[in-house]
Formats: C-alpha cells, structure tokens, sequence
C-alpha cells in the first residue's frame, strides 16, 4: 500500500493538528510505504511572502521530523521539488469540467473567508489530484475537510482513463482520519482561525498557562464532576495512557479534585509529550544541511516515481512526438 498526504502550512502547529492529522501520519509510517509532501505550491495560493513562505515550508519539515516521523521509514519532501505535479496539473485540467471545481467546497469557504479567488485558488482541487496520481497512491488519509477533493481525484482519474482509453491513472482511496474533535482552551474546536490553540512548540511555561486557562464550568471542589463534559478531560484522554484515564475519571466522579488538579495532570502529559519533541526540533534546527538532504533524498526517490507516470500521461494523450527532450 502506497499512503500520500499533503501537508500545508499556516502557521505554527498546534496540538489539534497534532492529535487530528500529524499523529496519524506518523503512525503510519510502521505500516504503509508512506508519501509525505510539504504542499508550497498550495500554500502560494494564499501566502505571497517570500520570506514567510520559505519559513512555514522549513516548519513543517522540522515539526514533523521533531514529532517523530522517521526519514528512514516515511519520504518526507517538498512539492515543488517534483515540479511534474504541475505539468500533471495542466493535462488534468484539460480533461476536467469546470462544472466540477464550481462544486468545490473548500473554494466558497476561502473566498467567503476573503482570500482572493485566484485562479490558482480556484483550480487547487485539480493540484491535489495531481499530487495524488503522480504517484500512483493507493491511500490518502486526510480529514473530513479533504475528503471532497479525493472524491474529485477519483473522477478526474477516470475522466483521464476514459478520454485516452487507458488505465494509466490510479483511483485512490480516502482514509479519514478520525474525526475527532480535539477542543481548544475555550471549548470550541481547536482552531487557529477561532484563536484557541495550544502551539506545539510554544515554551512550556507558556504551553502551561494556556492549560490552565482551559474553560471550565463552576462546579465546587467537593463536587463531583462530569468527565465526559469537561474539556480538560477531553484533551487528557487524547494524551494519557489508558490507566490514567481510569483514574483521572474516577476522581471526576468521586469529588474532592479541584479542576486545577486536572489541569495540572494535563499539564503533565502534555509536556510528557513536547518535550522531547522540542528537545529534537532544537537540534534540527541547527543542522539545516541534515534537514534539506532529508527532503532532497525523499524527492529524488519520489521524483523517480514521477517520471515514470508522466511518461505514460504524456504518451496516452499523444503528448510525445519524436524522442523529446
Ligand atoms: N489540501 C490539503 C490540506 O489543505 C493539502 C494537500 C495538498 C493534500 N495536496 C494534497 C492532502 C494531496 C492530501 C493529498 O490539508
């Protein structure tokens, strides 16, 4: 099984991008020959700052390698270090109704949020099924938000089959992360849009405060408490072990603990987990040399595989004359 997912940056990581997307990607690295793509050419659709289109790409290499994705195991690159995704990108569109990307959701959602509806914004969904076909991926695991652009990738391989009577293209599946709601400090869902996030890589006296900001409800000490209402119970349950949360649900619902208790158990796994994590994000951002040839290797190995699909894009539709260049 070949797994392919596309990250894109828009700022700093937070812990519900973590538990949502990162922490599954990471995992299936032990299972699966796993594609992973810093999405830049995406991103340009709404970042036009060089210099903070530069940093956030270089982010994401480092939060995901501090997080624990291992470049021996998972291919971690950069999109526009596999600059056939583009040319892919042209043939798709050129096989795709424009009725198709009227439907997309996620287009109405950003430019009702005011980004400017470039054509690049617009025509976005016909990149990621580049992304996706380019290498022949097998599975895609993204969240609820993405799963419409699979379903358009679905189509546009078989668009693309069907016109050039071939079966170049290879219909991928959707895995959906679990749809889990990971709740931000003020109950709401953890966005940065909704400015409720606990960054991934804040400092942890910070990370600290922001737990203990954590909105509750005001029932007494002596009380007890509901666990399944409560949002620092909530997050507590995505990061502590099975027998920690046994106990910290019992003492919810025996009374006697503060939630400033629970706030600080929660506290406690949470650095459990950053920690090291910022430990190795430190390193790697001394070594940029380790971190670039970590990108560069895996879009050598990715771009191979590239190659060898739009020879046959190009000769399906009659692309080639002659040897070419
Ligand atoms: N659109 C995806 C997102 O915003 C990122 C992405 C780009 C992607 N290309 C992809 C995801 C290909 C999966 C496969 O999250």
């Amino acid at each position: 099984m070949r797994v392919l997912s596309g990250i894109q940056s828009s700022g700093k990581l937070h812990l519900g991008n973590y538990l949502g997307a990162m922490k599954q990607h990471i995992e299936l690295q032990h299972e699966h020959e796993c594609l992973f793509f810093i999405a830049n050419y995406h991103s340009l659709t709404t970042v036009q700052d060089p210099a903070l289109l530069r940093q956030l790409t270089v982010d994401v290499a480092l939060d995901y390698l501090a997080m624990g994705l291992d470049p021996k195991k998972a291919w971690l690159f950069r999109q526009t270090d596999v600059p056939e995704v583009t040319e892919l990108t042209w043939i798709l569109s050129s096989v795709t109704g424009k009725g198709l990307m009227e439907r997309a959701t996620s287009y109405k959602d950003k430019t009702a949020k005011g980004i400017t509806p470039s054509m690049g914004l617009f025509c976005y969904p016909i990149l990621m099924a580049a992304d996706i076909l380019i290498y022949r991926s097998d599975l895609v695991p993204v969240g609820k938000d993405q799963v419409q652009h699979i379903e358009m990738t679905q189509d546009m391989a078989a668009y693309f089959n069907t016109t050039f009577k071939r079966e170049v293209l290879k219909r991928p599946e959707v895995k959906l992360n679990e749809a889990m709601v990971v709740p931000g400090i003020d109950g709401q869902k953890m966005s940065k849009s909704y400015g409720n996030t606990i960054p991934l890589f804040d400092l942890p006296a910070q990370i600290r405060k922001l737990i203990m900001s954590i909105k509750t409800d005001s029932t007494p000490v002596e009380a007890p408490k509901n666990p399944e209402t409560c949002n620092v119970f909530a997050l507590y349950k995505l990061l502590a072990n099975a027998e920690e949360v046994k106990e910290l649900e019992g003492a919810y619902r025996k009374g006697g603990m503060g939630y400033g208790e629970a706030k600080k158990r929660l506290a406690e796994v949470t650095e459990r987990l950053l920690a090291p994590a910022r430990e190795r994000r430190a390193k790697l951002e001394n070594d940029p040399d380790y971190v670039e040839d970590v990108l560069v290797t895996a879009a050598k190995k990715a771009r191979g595989i590239a190659r060898e699909v739009m020879a046959d894009v190009r000769e399906a539709c009659g692309l080639v004359v002659g040897k070419g260049s």
